[in-house]
């Protein structure tokens, strides 16, 4: 028996307030802030975060919000045009650039790199901003062509650059090609594609190079049936949830799907939490609430709304009294000798994460509607 969101008004009001806070901290110029307050983050927008933060917002009917992150993203890549431009030269002259002159993974909210070290090569993020774009056009109806140039900058720099080792999700193992990494890749050609604003050529670059993505995720990105972490691990990431679930790049209901959802489960679920990785200490490898809700979106997407909610409701016990929902909770740690020096290097954990409430927004809307984001649902 499910029992919908406007039977549950403790859900429909952290929707409203997450939405509402997400909201209130997105700086005037269209940058989502990962956190506000986390010493490490603040002041920075990452093209990850923001992609996700943009999608649950634009689910929650909140399309104003959403469009400014994408006109930054479109400013942010414009501004670096000439740099893709090399990059791209670069690749195809069979003389890649090295990873510290690709493109950065987080930016200031005026688009710069700033002055801060960080585990800078990501590529997934450039992905995930076009497959957010997408969604978005096709639930609000938006039109594309003001995107056009930022979209075909990123097409040249994802098929260019897709087959090289980078950072994957979590900043770490820069030496692997990830399997999460290429499921975002895929997306966002994908989407690129079905945006129509590209020329044929560059169209049937994003086309032919999306195939050949899928393909390695399927084949040489699998392990005992189910996705692995990166390509030769034979372990899951949770990220892995997203490809699977919401980004639908492998879809939930298959095979390879179900096998995912069911490993992820059974490796790195406890109760509803879910670990981003086995190993991991960050914080001493907690739970993260956004995974929580990205395997209830793949729960969602093959047929198990049960599971979903249940999920949800999980990530629902990490908001604090004030509505704040952390980036994990320390409920399980995977090792708790590893809290300590974290706390020392960067204070306590994030909290909030502007990304958790964004996952929860998008799996309660999956599972009820845009009702949930409505001032009158009680
Ligand atoms: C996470 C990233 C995230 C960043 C900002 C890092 O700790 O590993 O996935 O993009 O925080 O939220």
């Amino acid at each position: 028996m499910t029992v919908p969101l406007t039977a549950r008004p403790d859900i429909a009001a952290l929707v409203r307030s997450s939405a509402d806070l997400i909201e209130s901290l997105q700086d005037a110029g269209g940058a989502y802030p990962a956190s506000p307050t986390f010493s490490a983050y603040s002041g920075y927008s990452w093209f990850r975060d923001g992609a996700f933060i943009a999608d649950g917002m634009s689910s929650a009917g909140r399309a104003e919000s959403a469009e400014r992150f994408f006109d930054w993203c479109a400013r942010t890549l414009e501004s670096r045009g000439d740099e893709i431009a090399a990059i791209v030269a670069a690749a195809r002259a069979g003389e890649p650039a090295p990873d510290a002159a690709m493109l950065p993974t987080r930016f200031t909210f005026d688009g710069l790199a700033g002055d801060d070290e960080w585990w800078d090569f990501q590529l997934d993020g450039y992905g995930t901003w076009v497959w957010a774009l997408d969604e978005h056009v096709r639930r609000h109806g938006t039109d594309a062509a003001g995107w056009a140039s930022a979209i075909a900058l990123t097409v040249d720099y994802l098929t260019s650059s897709w087959r090289r080792p980078c950072f994957d999700w979590w900043e770490e193992h820069a030496d692997h090609v990830h399997v999460s990494t290429l499921g975002c890749i895929a997306a966002g050609l994908r989407a690129a594609v079905r945006l129509g604003v590209l020329d044929a050529e560059r169209e049937a670059l994003a086309a032919a190079a999306a195939a050949e993505v899928e393909a390695v995720v399927r084949t040489r990105g699998t392990a005992d049936g189910h996705l692995a972490k990166w390509l030769g691990s034979s372990a899951v990431d949770a990220s892995l949830a997203a490809i699977v679930g919401v980004m639908d790049v492998v879809p939930a209901a298959s095979d390879l799907g179900r096998a995912t959802i069911a490993t992820i489960e059974r490796d790195l679920t406890v109760d509803g939490g879910v670990h981003r990785y086995l190993g991991d200490t960050y914080f001493g490898g907690g739970q993260w609430p956004l995974l929580s809700c990205l395997l209830g979106l793949a729960h969602a997407r093959a047929g198990d709304h049960d599971r979903a909610r249940e999920l949800l409701d999980w990530a629902a016990t990490t908001a604090g009294a004030d509505g704040s929902m952390p980036e994990q909770v320390e409920r399980r740690l995977l090792d708790p000798t590893r809290v300590d020096e974290w706390v020392e290097r960067w204070g306590p954990s994030a909290d909030p994460l502007l990304w958790t409430h964004a996952m929860f927004i998008r799996l309660a809307v999956e599972l009820d509607g845009l009702e949930s984001t409505r001032e009158t649902a009680a």
